[in-house]
């Protein structure tokens, strides 16, 4: 416990502000260039032409509202999936039926990125993110790599952080609330009554077993903590969900100083299994259309587990055996033990209570305090008995061994100040100690000079050996917070739509069916794409008519989407093979337009355009279209 002691001392705010700030200064005036054994390392990772990566890595694009697809070990960008943010690329947000889906938000906040599970495995069907700022989480169907539902807002959640973290059947996704307000939500309290009058929540996402459907299932009423991520049980500990949360303080104001006074946070154990029995049996209220439970009316349902202060991570091991917790502020990562959990709970062997939740007792139920360095964030497991945690302050991964005895056997230095860290499949019950990607908040000097607004850097670690072995840097663009990643041939990807999964009703197959019907002022266009034309090659409006065209790309064949873009228009989708997207809009310029395909598709791409001419009319006699204009930027 001494070092704990010493650096509990430091932990005092200020303190930790200047580590940290020193930590950031140095590395910002003289980069410290590792590097591993680089020609072992270039083997190790090289793909050759034409070969393919071991993995899939999807990592979170954070305030870009992406999935970012690269591949582990070559640490090559593929592709990036739009989530909760408009991406022309592939005309995301432009097509009728992925601007609903996007609800009029212009971005989302990705940070925890869950593969769908099965038995505590990844089962390649799903992947879950949530959107931290409008509180939302989305699922992307693994099989075309597309986004195909975003649910939210969340009710009563205000920053879902602590999300997509999932059980080990996806009976549900884990949703919590990082900024606690009056609830519900619209309602009024002055900022003075913070302690008493505001609330957190945590709670579940159900996931429909067979279609992938979430739809809100529980909540918990929990004080007015921050909560910031979770972990759900698997094994011994399946049926619980845990989430770390800071500033039990209650506090308000300068959070660095106000929230950092006692010793001791949260991590909190709720019992999901018994909050939908609870819910079940009615023992709930309604607030902003959701099922919460509160623990004062309904004991036995949420636990907290006393966590070194300002506990970033948790994280459930393998087996299901341990609760990893770490704070950010102690030098020291705690190994809780589900077994002496449960019997605590079961003896209540409580220190006491937050508004009616019991706090167990923090010295029965660890099992070790393993000093694993400056700044503990987040830990990942291999499937050799062995723990790593990474270290924001140090700026290293600790290697520590699952005990007894329970010891840190090794540490790289990372560049810089790594957040979250990710094992492939750590959070299953069966993880691949192969890698472990270091997720880096600092990149300075490790690139090519980009200017003042630098990307992050992502880099890759063997951990096959004794010794963690640096392989390859990698840059992103903002921001990677957590990663998953799985086997290749885990994912069995389309590359065409079939022509008869295609249900959509307006689709059509025969250049016969394409043409133009108007019911009033509603046009309705019907056309085709494929190699190298658009059918119909024109089509005619009025000026002020409401226009939808269904377009339906009827290529078989894999690589071959079309575009269509509208000169003038600002209208830009995307058809693959088999696909039909819709694009709804009012003329309201009159003029000729041109349309064309965007994507190159053939010797005669260029070739591939047609006009929507739109005569003047219903009182607007000549053209509207913008005059030029300019606008300075800044600096
Ligand atoms: Cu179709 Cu380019």
């Amino acid at each position: 416990m001494g070092t704990t002691m010493n650096v509990k001392r430091f932990a005092v705010s200020a303190g930790v502000a200047i580590l940290i700030v020193a930590s950031y200064s140095g590395c910002a005036r003289k980069p410290k260039i590792q590097r591993g054994d680089t020609a072992a390392a270039a083997i190790a990772t090289y793909v050759a032409p034409g070969d393919l990566d071991e993995f899939y890595l999807f990592y979170s694009g954070g305030q870009s509202g992406s999935i970012f697809v690269a591949g582990i070990p070559s640490l090559r960008h593929i592709a990036t999936i739009p989530v909760f943010t408009p991406y022309p690329a592939t005309g995301y947000g432009f097509d009728k039926e992925t601007k609903a889906m996007l609800g009029g938000h212009l971005w989302g906040d990705v940070h925890h990125p869950a593969l769908s599970q099965t038995n505590g495995d990844y089962d390649g069907r799903w992947l879950f993110v949530n959107d931290n700022a409008n509180n939302r989480v989305a699922r992307v169907d693994l099989r075309d790599f597309k986004t195909k539902e975003i649910y939210g807002p969340i009710p009563n959640v205000s920053g879902n952080h602590g999300s997509t973290f999932v059980t080990p059947n996806t009976e549900y996704i884990l949703t919590a609330t990082r900024f606690s307000v009056p609830l519900p939500k619209g309602t009024y309290a002055p900022i003075e009554q913070y302690a008493t009058t505001y609330k957190g929540v945590v709670g579940g996402v159900a996931v429909d077993p067979k279609t992938g459907h979430m739809s809100l299932a529980w909540q918990v009423l929990m004080p007015p903590f921050d909560f910031d991520l979770g972990s759900g049980g698997k094994g011994p500990s399946d049926g619980w969900a845990f989430w770390s949360s800071y500033n039990t303080e209650r506090a308000t104001g300068k959070l660095e100083v106000t929230s950092t006074q006692r010793d001791r946070d949260y991590i909190a154990a709720v019992n999901w299994k018994a909050a939908e029995q609870a819910i079940k049996n009615g023992k709930f209220k309604t607030i902003g259309g959701a099922k919460v439970i509160d623990p004062k009316d309904t004991p036995g349902i949420v636990f907290l587990m006393p966590c070194s202060k300002s506990p970033h991570g948790v994280d459930v091991s393998p087996d299901g055996k341990y609760i990893v917790g770490s704070g950010k502020l102690q030098s020291i990562t705690t190994v809780f033990n589900i077994d002496k959990i449960l019997n605590a709970i079961q003896n209540k062997n409580f220190t006491g209570n937050e508004d009616g939740i019991p706090v167990l007792n923090y010295d029965a139920i660890k099992d070790a305090e393993v000093n694993v360095g400056l700044g503990p964030l987040h830990t990942q497991f291999d499937d050799k008995g062995y723990a790593y945690t990474s270290l924001f302050v140090e700026s290293a991964i600790a290697k520590w061994r699952m005990g007894p005895p329970w010891d840190v056997v090794d540490k790289i230095p990372v560049a810089y100040n790594i957040g979250h860290l990710c094992i492939p499949g750590s959070d299953t019950m069966h993880p691949v100690g192969k890698y472990v990607l270091a997720l880096n908040k600092l990149s300075h000097g490790r690139h090519i000079s980009v200017g003042p607004t630098q990307p992050e850097s992502t880099q890759l670690i063997d951990i096959t050996g004794d010794k963690m072995k640096l392989l390859y840097d990698a840059f992103t663009e903002p921001e990677p917070h957590y990663a998953q990643v799985i086997r290749v041939d885990r994912l069995k990807p389309i590359e065409v739509y079939s022509k008869e999964e295609n249900k959509d009703p307006n689709a059509i197959w025969d250049v016969k069916d394409a043409g133009v019907t108007r019911n009033g002022k509603n046009v309705i266009v019907k056309m085709i794409a494929v190699r190298s034309t658009f059918t119909p090659t024109s089509f005619e409006v009025n000026q002020g008519d409401h226009v939808t065209v269904y377009l339906t790309n009827i290529e078989q064949t894999t690589n071959e989407s079309h575009g269509f873009g509208m000169v003038d228009y600002d209208i830009n989708i995307l058809m693959d093979p088999g696909e039909t997207r819709t694009i709804e809009f009012t003329a309201d310029k009159s003029g000729v337009y041109a349309y064309y395909c965007t994507k190159f598709c053939s010797a005669l791409h260029q070739e591939m355009q047609g006009y929507m001419l739109v005569k003047p009319g219903g009182g607007a006699k000549t053209a509207s279209l913008k005059k030029p204009s300019s606008a300075p930027g800044g600096n």
